[in-house]
């Protein structure tokens, strides 16, 4: 099973990056490799001024292990009450329509203050619904991520520890059960 983990900004050294990290290694104790691909890799200079549509080869690589996916697990921090531009703009340089297209999707919110990246993750949901992808709906959400999350041992909070370990089970067989 091949999934991977989005970390959805391009800002160096992110809680988003940490976090994809620690989730990996739940889906690696569940006998699954899931790579992180971060989107600070996501090869922006190559595409200033925009270029939609076309083919641009550095772009193309970096999507293709995307676009091969069986199932993708995004990590989202909130921006000013949405999800990070880059994360949009990666979505704008994906192949339409097949992309997404029955792809099983599912969502980890994070941010500074109290609602875990809720807004940042809804909004983005709109977004892969609308490219029909599959959505895994038990979302997670990281509030005061800088406090509550450790990159060792993950979720301080044992309730929300058990979601994220729930999460990642769960999201393992809805892969096996749509690919
Ligand atoms: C540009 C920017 C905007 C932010 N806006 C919000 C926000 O709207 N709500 C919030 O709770 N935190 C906000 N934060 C704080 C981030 O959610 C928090 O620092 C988070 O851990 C950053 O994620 P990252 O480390 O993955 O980049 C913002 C941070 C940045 C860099």
């Amino acid at each position: 099973m091949n999934i991977k983990i989005i970390s959805s900004t391009d800002r160096a050294n992110s809680n988003a990056l940490a976090v994809s990290n620690y989730v990996s290694l739940l889906y690696h104790q569940e006998g699954i490799e899931a790579e992180v691909i971060s989107l600070e890799d996501f090869p922006i200079a190559d595409v200033i001024g925009g270029r939609y549509g076309e083919e641009v080869e550095s772009v193309q690589a970096f999507n293709k292990p995307i676009v091969e996916a069986d199932g993708l697990v995004f990590v989202i921090p909130e921006y000013n009450g949405g999800f990070p531009g880059i994360l949009k703009l990666f979505v704008d340089y994906l192949p339409f329509p097949k992309a997404f297209e029955q792809m099983p999707v599912t969502f980890i919110g994070e941010s500074a203050g109290a609602f875990g990246g809720l807004r940042a993750v809804e909004q983005f949901q709109m977004i892969t619904n609308y490219r029909n992808a599959l959505q895994f709906s038990e979302r997670v959400f990281i509030p005061r991520v800088n406090i509550e999350f450790d990159r060792k041992t993950g979720l301080k909070d044992d309730f929300k520890q058990a979601l994220l370990e729930s999460q990642v089970k769960k999201f393992i067989a809805f892969v096996s059960n749509n690919t």
